[in-house]
């Protein structure tokens, strides 16, 4: 069996964040931010806004698009790093749509190489599994993990969902031709938000030994970044997985027509383009206005991409993701 991308749709929510605004809060500026960056504004959950509904919104649009009954939904995977519900969201997001088949649903977690993961995933199960339609959802809120006092960080992040629908197909229109996906725990240390060791009581154990108890609860630090090997790591894998992903598909780089990656910064886009001698009319970007979005970031690029009329039937896109993890990924999809 084949299977094909049908649908795509996003989600932002309403408050928008200027380089300006966060002029206000931490020791920038505007120039700064959008030099080393390319990031102008950026979305943030405010209110009683959350991540469930945006990304059941952005489900919603695909649905929409692709022309399927939620209740031909089997499969809904959410890509989040940061859940309303630390058990996952993803069965939250079946009962907003009001899936009454009970599809599975479950979250994936890779960051911001969620959205390629859980694509993969969703060819697999429909090669492998009998699937027929598959939603797969990026949605990720990373504003709640991050250290608004911290200048080095608080400019980059946004919040976001993107979704797309994967259907079985015959193997003859197949749409994902090859993907190469990694991770390297070692660079864990470069990119984290880790969960905080936070005190307990001591008590004495069985044996006599003092033993650290009850636990007094725990929650996670604010996203620690070293950015300048954040960016050489992207720099340096993102080419080299696309190049294999092509391998596998078969692929020249001449047949992409639009270089799709993870929007964390305009200059490693640019930078990976450079690598691949893709053309810069080739390549989407729309960071200028949401800033990174993590495993939203490419759903909601190619949502704007497909609705402008840039991406057109037939099309084959390279997308890769990259963040922490580290994860990175990359595959081969014809639009
Ligand atoms: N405004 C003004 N000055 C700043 C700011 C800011 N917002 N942030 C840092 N600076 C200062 C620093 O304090 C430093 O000052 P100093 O020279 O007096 O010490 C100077 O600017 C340079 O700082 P660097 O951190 O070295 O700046 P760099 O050129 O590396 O740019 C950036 C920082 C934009 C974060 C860049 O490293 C980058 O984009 N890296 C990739 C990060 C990324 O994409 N992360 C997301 C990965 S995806 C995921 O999974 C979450």
């Amino acid at each position: 069996r084949g299977c094909k991308l049908i649908g795509c749709g996003s989600a932002v929510p309403a408050l928008k964040v200027s380089n300006d605004d966060l002029a206000k809060i931490v020791d920038t500026n505007d120039e700064w931010i959008s030099v080393r960056t390319g990031i102008h504004n950026r979305r943030v959950l405010a209110g009683k806004d959350n991540l469930t509904d945006l990304a059941a919104e952005a489900a919603r649009k695909a649905l929409d698009m692709a022309e399927v009954d939620p209740n031909d939904v089997d499969l809904i995977l959410l890509c989040s790093s940061t859940p309303e519900d630390l058990f996952g969201s993803a069965p939250q997001i079946q009962k907003a749509l009001g899936c009454k088949n009970n599809p599975l649903a479950f979250d994936i977690t890779a960051a911001c190489s969620g959205f390629m993961l859980g694509l993969v995933s969703a060819a697999c199960y429909i090669r492998g599994g009998g699937f027929k339609n598959v939603l797969v959802i990026g949605a990720d809120a990373l504003s709640r993990y991050v250290d608004w006092t911290d200048r080095g960080t608080c400019i980059l992040f946004g919040d976001a969902a993107g979704a797309v629908v994967v259907q079985a197909c015959d193997i003859g229109e197949d749409g994902l031709f090859g993907f190469d996906l990694h991770s390297d725990g070692e660079g864990q240390r470069h990119l984290n938000a880790s969960i905080k060791e936070n005190e307990t009581d001591h008590a004495l154990g069985t044996n006599g030994s003092v033993i650290d108890f009850p636990p007094k609860g725990s929650s996670y630090s604010c996203i620690q970044m070293n950015g300048k090997e954040v960016f050489r790591f992207a720099v340096r894998v993102v080419p080299q997985s696309i190049e294999a992903a092509l391998e596998n598909a078969g692929l020249p780089r001449s047949k992409i027509d639009w270089l799709l990656l993870h929007q964390a910064n305009q200059r490693i886009i640019d930078a990976v383009a450079t690598r691949l001698e893709v053309p810069s009319e080739h390549v989407i970007s729309n960071l200028a206005n949401y800033g990174n979005t993590s495993a939203a970031s490419i759903p909601l690029a190619l949502d704007e991409a497909v609705r402008s009329g840039k991406v057109q039937a037939g099309h084959v896109i390279a997308a890769a993701g990259f963040g922490a993890g580290l994860t990175w990924g990359s595959a081969i999809l014809r639009w």
